[in-house]
């Protein structure tokens, strides 16, 4: 019996005296561990007789609980005043100045991107995208390129395995194979049929077998669709005029309609903006120069029907245009290279502050 008071003495002083968190671990492993003096007495109940093994049983237990209580009050005590020593020792300074941030640039290819959003959203047309891995069928067939048309030769396309099921895969070589996608979807079919006006620009990624200073094997186009029962070739001019005026932000822009061939679309037409290379420097609006934009034409009826409209019915005007050839020519960028080049120095001496982009 005095083991056991001398014990609980013991225990219970050892536990006040700990100072920290790892002193009073030692303490709970002496007493309550394997080799623990608690855990010692519980050993000899074996060799009691039984009265005097569920007394003593008991007691052992009793005091096991008290220790542990003990251990556990010491230990929240402990761990209060070191949080508090803790906040006590480590301030924050509000007043200390922000560390300086590095800011990213928009991209140009981006910044045109937005730009085209916000002068052709004002116009009434909404963004649609397509894939840069397309079919044969919508890259060509369905814009009225059949298989062995020789409009096929004009553009050097990077040919794809074909699908499993055997269908021709490419990278897309422009954006007018969303044109096809467009007015096949069912919605827009029913929109139309309603009478309704399609008008869709198509900015992104298309790829071409080339490369210098002014063709890259993968570039950006950006194409323009409306289709409704009345638009003409005169909502065309109208259309680009505008878009040009404001884009090249020149009121007085002169631009010239030249007749041209697409396959998809009939009459055809490639489109040229006044420009002056005074002194080697092109100034867009000035001087008696011509700089081509984009091609254009009233969509082809046999593409209107490829695309399960009836032509008898339906109509419409499509542009396509160079998104990297056009931010060159408002940003005077000499090589078409550097865009992708990815060189940090170009980036944020040509890149655009993301508060001065338009919202998209
Ligand atoms: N898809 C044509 C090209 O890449 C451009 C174009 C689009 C021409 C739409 C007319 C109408 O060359």
């Amino acid at each position: 019996m005095d083991d056991l008071s001398t014990i609980r003495s013991e225990a219970l002083g050892a536990v006040e005296k700990a100072a920290d968190l790892a002193a009073l671990d030692a303490v709970r492993v002496a007493v309550l561990g394997k080799k623990g003096s608690v855990t010692g007495l519980m050993k000899t109940l074996g060799t009691l007789a039984p009265e005097q093994r569920k007394e003593f049983g008991a007691k052992v237990n009793q005091l096991k609980g008290e220790i542990e209580t003990a251990l556990e009050s010491r230990k929240s005590a402990l761990g209060a005043s070191a949080l508090a020593a803790k906040l006590a020792s480590e301030k924050i300074d509000v007043s200390l100045p922000v560390r300086p941030e590095t800011r990213g640039t928009l991209h140009p290819i981006g910044q045109v991107m937005d730009e085209l959003a916000a002068i052709f959203g004002e116009m009434g047309f909404t963004w649609a995208d397509g894939p840069d891995i397309e079919d044969d069928w919508h890259n060509f067939s369905a814009l009225n390129i059949p298989p062995d048309h020789p409009a096929r030769q004009m553009q050097d396309t990077f040919y794809l395995p074909p699908r499993a099921d055997g269908t021709p895969m490419v990278l897309r070589t422009h954006t007018s194979p969303v044109q096809a996608r467009t007015m096949l979807n069912k919605d827009v079919q029913k929109m139309l049929a309603d009478g309704g006006a399609l008008r869709i620009i198509v900015p992104g990624r298309t790829f071409r077998i080339d490369n210098d200073a002014t063709h890259t094997p993968m570039f950006h186009q950006v194409e323009g669709l409306v289709i409704d029962r009345t638009t003409h070739m005169g909502h065309l001019k109208g259309c680009l005029h505008d878009f040009c005026r404001a884009f090249f932000e020149v009121d007085v822009l002169p631009i010239r309609f030249r007749p041209s061939y697409f396959p998809f679309t009939e009459p055809s037409a490639e489109v040229d903006i006044g420009c002056s290379w005074k002194g080697g420097e092109l100034q867009i609006g000035a001087g008696d120069s011509w700089l081509e934009i984009l091609g254009s034409g009233m969509v082809h009826p046999n593409v209107i029907a490829n695309c399960g409209l009836d032509p008898a019915v339906y109509q419409g005007f499509a542009f396509g245009m160079g998104i990297d050839r056009i931010a060159m020519l408002k940003y005077g960028i000499p090589d078409l290279r550097d865009f992708f080049a990815s060189d940090l120095r170009w980036l944020r001496h040509y890149g655009f502050s993301a508060l001065e982009g338009v919202a998209r």
